[in-house]
């Protein structure tokens, strides 16, 4: 008999996804830049913050129920986007399936290896994700695309510096799949059976084009295609945003603000949410946790606009953290992509069940009955914990 899939924690999720996968698609999810400084500060940085839990008085019903951007969700968690590929057969369809039957917001990367189309088919409430790429008739055209497919909010992410260079070493992604390629990175695959049945069955190869930035009329580009235009394109100003805002015409969130004074610029060129968030520590190494840069953040711009946290999150617990210090929600990454890789569809909804169960586990613990009554003195937070930057822009 096999070994029961299900899995305990994402810790797990990721040492079977690690076996699972190829090293360089393993590798690609684990990402990170130079000496990966920011994923280790937003991992271990809600490891320091602590819970100050309640002995009696608990609530035997506990509401975790709310809405980011006007969207319902049984829970504030996000999925949020990745451009990664490779990982599943039904890649972003799989993720948008899981988070459809956990009644989650699913987000959907512009570089991703499925049409926004069949995303938006397997769910709803589905946020297109974009980052500053192309003319802006090409955004457009982009976004017009994500509207008629029935995306329900823009997220614009911008904070990207095409730094490159990790001290452990990059992983080898091939341009497209072909022979030559294929024989290339065979003996990563071979040692891997179990995935490349799992391609060999659905009757695909792992699909290196992003076919979410075709033009009309015109071929997918591969992603690295994709990369190289958003290098060539002159990055946006504040104008810009606006614009893309104006643009979009609906609910819109600004993903990647780690200072205040970029907060509030984000609040006067009209966003209905931001993120505070770097990227997983793929953009700037060294840049701080997100999670402590949270409350100036919320402090700052709260009142006016809804304010998301990304980066580190691996538990409930950490979920009931952020909340606990003024997120509305948080979006998951390596979270989920960790559950893709060890378990498909069902993989990702082990993880969407374990970020419920813990964040029920918390707001029971707290003697809490709604994740709304969730604030700072549920939490123990050490001296020094907090940063804010940009406070006197
Ligand atoms: C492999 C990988 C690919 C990503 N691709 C995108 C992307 O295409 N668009 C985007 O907005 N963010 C992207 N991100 C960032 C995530 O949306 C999110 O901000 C980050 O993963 C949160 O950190 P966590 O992984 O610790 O949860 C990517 C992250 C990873 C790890």
């Amino acid at each position: 008999m096999g070994r029961n899939p299900w899995f305990e924690t994402v810790a797990e999720a990721q040492r079977r996804a690690k076996k699972h996968l190829p090293s360089n698609v393993y590798d690609a999810l684990v990402a990170g830049s130079e000496r990966g400084r920011t994923i280790d500060d937003n991992l271990g940085a809600f490891a320091e913050l602590g819970f100050a839990p309640r002995v009696a008085g608990h609530h035997a019903k506990r509401d975790l129920t709310t809405t980011v951007l006007g969207v319902e969700t049984s829970m504030p968690v996000v999925i949020s986007p990745t451009g990664v590929q490779a990982v599943d057969p039904d890649g972003e369809v799989a993720v948008a399936r899981a988070a459809a039957n956990r009644n989650v917001i699913m987000g959907l990367s512009s570089f991703a290896s499925k049409p926004v189309e069949e995303v938006t088919a397997a769910n709803s409430n589905t946020f297109y994700q974009m980052y500053w790429t192309g003319s802006r008739e090409d955004m457009s055209q982009r976004m017009e695309r994500a509207r008629t497919a029935g995306a329900k909010a823009l997220i614009a992410t911008l904070d990207w510096s095409f730094s490159n260079g990790r001290d452990w070493g990059s992983p080898e992604v091939p341009e497209a799949i072909n022979f030559k390629t294929a024989v290339k990175l065979a003996p990563n695959v071979i040692t891997r059976p179990r995935w490349l049945w799992s391609f060999v069955r659905s009757g695909r190869i792992p699909d290196l084009t992003t076919p979410n930035l075709q033009p009309p009329g015109g071929k997918a580009p591969t992603f690295f295609g994709a990369y190289y235009e958003w290098m060539q394109t002159p990055p946006p100003t504040w104008d810009d945003v606006k614009w893309m805002r104006e643009e979009w015409g609906g609910p819109f969130l600004l993903k990647g603000v780690s200072r205040v004074d970029d907060a509030r610029r984000a609040v006067d060129a009209g966003v209905s949410a931001i993120s505070v968030s770097n990227h997983g520590g793929n953009n700037l190494d060294t840049t701080p946790a997100t999670i402590r840069i949270l409350p100036s953040i919320v402090e700052a711009v709260g009142d006016d606009i809804e304010v998301l946290l990304d980066g580190g999150i691996r538990r409930g617990g950490d979920v009931a953290k952020a909340l606990a210090l003024g997120a509305r929600a948080v979006m998951i990454g390596r979270a989920y992509l960790w559950g893709l890789g060890a378990n498909g569809q069902a993989g990702v909804e082990n993880v969407l069940d374990l970020m419920r169960g813990g964040l029920d586990s918390a707001v029971l613990g707290l003697g809490r009955s709604s994740i709304r009554e969730l604030c700072p003195d549920d939490l123990v937070i050490p001296d020094g914990f907090t940063r804010t930057l940009g406070a006197a822009g």
